[in-house]
């Protein structure tokens, strides 16, 4: 092995295998490319082909020699993972799968092999205490990456404290009864702003206590990194720092990459799936800030009846939209009932007079597009982010985990839209998108656009996100030796 080889920090990143953890994820690698620090980006066969498959992603990382993905073996759940339960699986099986992996994988590294350099760090999902447990038996020093919000990790932290105060279990009951004990959210937090997982029956549930469990082993990395910033978070990551000191705080990814590869126009987008590119020609016929975009990211699922509640409230409230409907939104038996549009929608005159729609956008460039005045979604952290950076004000529709915690900080925290949390009832959607759209819109644009020049800011030179990652990078030097 060369010299230089040994010199440079060799890290693996594994994160987990869902498609808004292995975006942002690889987002943080391109940054660490960048750097010039050798990644291993481990992921499950599926996402392997995807990324090989993906023209974009595979001319990208072309450009890094020190780039190198590798896969975890087969015996992993490959099924959807629209459900909890669904999701508990993957879980599972690969918690199986990857200790053996990890550890054969850390041994034969550091024997040695003439082509690479030893792993000399890990950075893994801060769901995935297994490579804590296999980094710290094999003495690797270990980083955690969450991919959620700072205010959804702290609320899940802060859960057992709940529990003791007596204020959980409550089933799902009472759900306007403000929360005590999430340090620092006293008065904001009502139960229905809790992680979806606080509204369990039994707090025995191998769910709620997988959630639990790995957030509480957050302190034993050796860092944590969050895609998130300082004057968005702040308050939040001063109480994180009293139990996790070594916090970088390193977003918005996608905002900081176009920052670090010096091109303002260079989509960032990671998207598995193919986009549907002919919105932008719709978009480009539209006014300026008229239209809603509506997405509700990769996994949501809803009913036809909850699809048709939106579809009216949409059509009533006489605003334009754009609307991303998955051909897996409503979930079926089989794939081959899967259909992206009810038939209803599509033959209505009225929704192609005041609508688009597609099976999956180009978000960011749907979002930094002129035309969009507003984002329905369902409040995932990389939405909101996304959001956040072009000035978008939102209305928040959260299906599960931390999107209830960002909803409410959206509506009530930082005021950069309405949160709908819990109903979609058809005339509430259409009162949400006017106040949004017509009679409060230059209030949320203001309001949208000042958080806008922060977000920038953060990931601009001497900005807090830009100095924290090279903060971090001389970390995972020193960790390195
Ligand atoms: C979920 C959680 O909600 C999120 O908070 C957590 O961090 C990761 O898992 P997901 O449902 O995938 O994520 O939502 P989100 O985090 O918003 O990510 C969706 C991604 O898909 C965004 O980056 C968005 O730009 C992209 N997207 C979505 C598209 O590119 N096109 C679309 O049509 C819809």
């Amino acid at each position: 092995m060369s010299e230089l080889a040994q010199l440079q920090p060799h890290v693996l990143i594994f994160p987990f295998p869902a498609q808004g953890h292995v975006n942002s994820m690889l987002k943080l690698a391109e940054l660490l490319c960048l750097a010039r620090i050798n990644i291993t980006y481990l992921v499950t066969l599926n996402f392997h082909d995807r990324l090989l498959l993906h023209t974009d992603i595979k001319s990208r990382f072309s450009k890094y020699p020190g780039f190198h993905l590798k896969t975890l073996p087969d015996g992993i759940y490959q099924g959807k993972t629209n459900t909890v339960d669904e999701v508990m699986m993957l879980y599972d099986s690969l918690r199986l799968v990857a200790k053996p992996f990890l550890r054969e994988l850390l041994s034969s590294d550091q024997a040695q092999s003439e082509k690479s350099s030893p792993i000399t760090s890990i950075i893994a999902d801060g769901i995935l205490s297994v490579a804590l447990d296999v980094a710290e038996e094999m003495d690797v020093p270990i980083i955690y990456f969450r991919t959620i919000s700072a205010c959804g990790f702290w609320a899940y932290f802060c859960i057992p404290q709940l529990i003791d105060a007596g204020e959980m279990p409550f089933a799902g009951k009472d759900m306007d009864v403000t929360i005590a004990n999430v340090t620092g959210m006293e008065r904001l937090l009502r139960r229905r702003d809790l992680p979806s997982f606080c509204r369990v029956q039994d707090l025995g549930s191998p769910d709620f206590r997988m959630v639990l469990s790995e957030t509480q082993k957050s302190p034993r990395a050796w860092g944590l990194i969050f895609n998130t910033f300082e004057d968005l978070e702040g308050s939040t990551l001063s109480h994180i720092r009293k139990i996790c000191p070594n916090v970088y705080t390193i977003g918005p990814l996608h905002a900081h990459l176009k920052t670090r590869i010096q091109s303002p126009w260079t989509s960032s987008s990671n998207s598995l799936w193919e986009e549907d590119r002919s919105c932008i020609g719709w978009l480009d016929q539209q006014h300026s800030q008229t239209v809603l975009y509506v997405s509700f990211g990769s996994f949501t699922v809803v009913t036809r009846e909850q699809l048709l509640e939106f579809w009216h409230g949409l059509v009533n409230s006489q605003v334009r939209f754009l609307w991303v409907i998955r051909p897996d939104l409503i979930p079926t038996k089989n794939d081959k009932e899967r259909k992206s549009t009810p038939e209803e929608l599509e033959l209505e005159e009225v929704t192609k007079e005041r609508g688009y729609m597609v099976g999956w956008a180009p978000q960011e460039d749907v979002l930094s597009h002129p035309a969009v005045g507003g984002f329905l979604t369902h409040s995932g952290w990389n939405s909101t982010l996304e959001s956040v950076v072009e000035g978008v004000p939102m209305i928040c529709w959260p299906y599960f985990a931390d999107q209830q915690v960002n909803s409410r900080f959206v509506g009530e925290v930082w005021k950069l839209g309405l949160d709908m949390k819990d109903t979609c009832d058809r005339a509430i959607v259409e009162k949400m998108i006017r106040d949004l759209m017509v009679e409060r819109k230059d209030e949320f644009l203001q309001r949208a656009g000042e958080m806008k020049k922060l977000a920038r800011k953060s990931t601009e030179k001497n900005g807090s996100s830009f100095h924290n990652l090279d903060r971090l990078i001389e970390g995972i030097m020193t960790i390195s030796i």
